[in-house]
């Protein structure tokens, strides 16, 4: 007998892991502990539900078959409920791999694979149906595919302004984490967006500090699309590095890009609310020396406003050696937005090991982030996860928690303290995904970079992993283990805690993977996995 799926199962004043760990892997599957299965539910190229498209195997689907198609390189993602035992998952996906989008990989480049590749990203929403397994509803009204060409609206105090030339923009990218809000929105967020471009000229400051360069990361999209080349266009590389706000329940819904959030490369976007109703986001900004930031809305949720994301407070942290902290604000005016990085510089923030997702304990509020790593550490006295030694390249990266003043979400002031510290001797490194289950349970997922994992300090890391953290004991427990080459990131579970939602991206990476189809001359492939107890039971517990 099934439990109803979307009833809450409750939260537990002290939660337990109650499934046996299992140990590091370098084997090219996802591994689980005894008595749970883990299911791929929704792999790139798969039907989104639009419309009935096949993914061929030389991966020779054209650009518009890829655009009802599940993108590449799975990362966030929120489940949103319908009746029944049906939901929606909006699902990232963050970059392409052009040597397994295309048959011939980047040789001949055209026009048509860079438009193919521009469709390889963005976001899917799908629907989903549990019976006696979680598979994907095809054909489906809510089925959508938001792409890099997805035209998009742009709100708050820099829309409009000179610095963006308009409300509206085209297309998200580098879709990293993502957020919700508490009137069922899901946010997206865009990461590393300066790569798509390039600048042939000399370069202005504002796009130096945000890592704008002659040749890019090599995508070759400004050979084909000359929104891509940043001395033609100077504008459109303020259009990207938003948070962008779609409503999965309408597939008409346009997206919107919220400036008061500031222009950083957005890592994710966690909401809670202040005590007084207000919305706090909480927004990493992913690279070697950059800050955390808070958004904290003027107007307090009602339980039915939905445009609270456009005025507000934007401010960013500065941490204390002493173990407190402050809230610096920042300008919210178009130049303090979009070059928000450049307004915390000014305002003094603490310079921080790379901040990944950023976690909020659903009782306490205690606020958690992922600090995955800095090989260059050194230049700066941030206060960091070896005391000894403080200019020591953090190799492992670690979790700070903070509370804030009054335990309030819109306080100024916090206390902060190191929760978790990566290490050979603590069985994980890199934490990236950070996620509490509705129940209080810390699940950590890792990001070692292929070219490091299971080599050097990660030797005996085994491949990319997901463990859960008791944080009133401070245990850590190895949940998850995934394929080669992989990262593993997103989570979300249904309301009743007995299916958890992962995903798989980038298997393959720097390494060989055949994972998940093992099909001779197959094509390793990013997904979404579905991870059930065989009992039913409450996942993790
Ligand atoms: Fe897209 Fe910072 O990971
Ligand atoms: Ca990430
Ligand atoms: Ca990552």
């Amino acid at each position: 007998m099934v439990a109803p799926l979307f009833g809450c199962a409750g939260f537990a004043a002290t939660p337990r892991l109650g499934f046996q760990a299992i140990p590091p892997s370098a084997e090219d599957k996802v591994i689980v502990p005894p008595g749970y299965r883990a299911d791929v539910l929704y792999a790139w190229g798969d039907a989104t539900g639009m419309a009935p498209v096949e993914f061929r195997w030389d991966a020779s689907n054209t650009a518009a078959e890829q655009a009802l198609q599940a993108g590449m390189h799975h990362d966030g993602m929120e489940l949103f409920t319908l009746s029944g035992n049906r939901a929606l998952l909006a699902v990232n996906h963050e970059y392409t791999d052009e040597k397994l989008l295309h048959p011939q990989g980047i040789q001949g480049w055209t026009a048509e694979q860079v438009r193919k590749s521009q469709a390889a990203h963005g976001v899917s929403v799908i629907e989903i149906e549990f019976t006696d397994r979680w598979r994907v509803v095809r054909p489906s009204k809510y089925a959508r595919r938001i792409t890099a060409a997805t035209p998009m609206s742009v709100s708050g105090p820099a829309a409009g302004s000179a610095l963006l030339g308009g409300r509206e923009a085209l297309g998200t990218i580098n879709n990293c984490a993502g957020g919700r809000t508490p009137w069922g929105t899901y946010l997206t967020c865009e990461e590393n967006f300066n790569g798509y471009f390039v600048h042939g000229g000399a370069i202005p400051p504002e796009m130096r500090r945000y890592g704008i360069t002659a040749r890019g990361f090599g995508y070759r999209w400004h050979e084909f699309d000359p929104r891509f080349d940043a001395q033609a266009n100077p504008l459109e590389p303020n259009r990207f590095g938003w948070v962008v706000e779609i409503d999965p329940y309408d597939p008409q819904s346009r997206p919107v890009k919220r400036t008061a959030l500031g222009r950083i490369k957005h890592e994710g976007a966690m909401v809670t609310l202040a005590k007084d109703g207000r919305v706090a986001v909480y927004m990493g900004d992913d690279e070697q020396f950059e800050y955390i930031y808070k958004f904290v809305s003027s107007q307090p949720f009602d339980g039915k406003r939905r445009d609270l994301l456009d005025s507000g407070a934007l401010y960013v942290a500065r941490f204390d050696g002493d173990g407190t902290g402050r809230w610096l604000p920042l300008p919210s005016t178009p130049e303090g937005l979009v070059h928000a990085r450049l307004a915390a510089d000014a305002a003094g923030a603490t310079k921080m090991d790379r901040p990944e997702w950023i976690a909020v304990h659903p009782r306490n509020g205690d606020v958690y982030v992922s600090l995955t790593n800095n090989s260059r550490r050194g230049r700066d006295g941030l206060p960091g996860a070896d005391a000894a030694n403080p200019r020591a390249p953090n190799v492992f990266g670690h979790i700070v928690r903070w509370t804030e003043a009054g335990g309030d979400a819109a306080a100024s002031e916090f206390r902060w303290s190191i929760f978790a510290l990566g290490g050979e001797d603590k069985g994980f490194g890199s934490p990236d995904g950070l996620w509490f289950d509705p129940g209080g349970t810390l699940w950590i997922q890792t990001d070692v970079s292929p070219g490091v994992l299971n080599r050097g300090p990660y030797a005996k890391l085994g491949n990319n992993q997901m463990l859960a953290a008791d944080v009133t004991t401070g245990e850590i427990r190895r949940f998850l283990t995934g394929p080669n080459g992989c990262e593993i990131t997103g989570a979300t579970m249904t309301p009743d805690r007995r299916s958890l939602f992962i995903n798989v991206q980038h298997p393959g990476e720097g390494t060989a993977s055949n994972w998940p189809d093992f099909r001779p001359g197959g094509r390793p492939r990013s997904a979404t996995v579905v991870i059930r107890r065989e009992d039913g039971g409450l996942v993790g517990s």
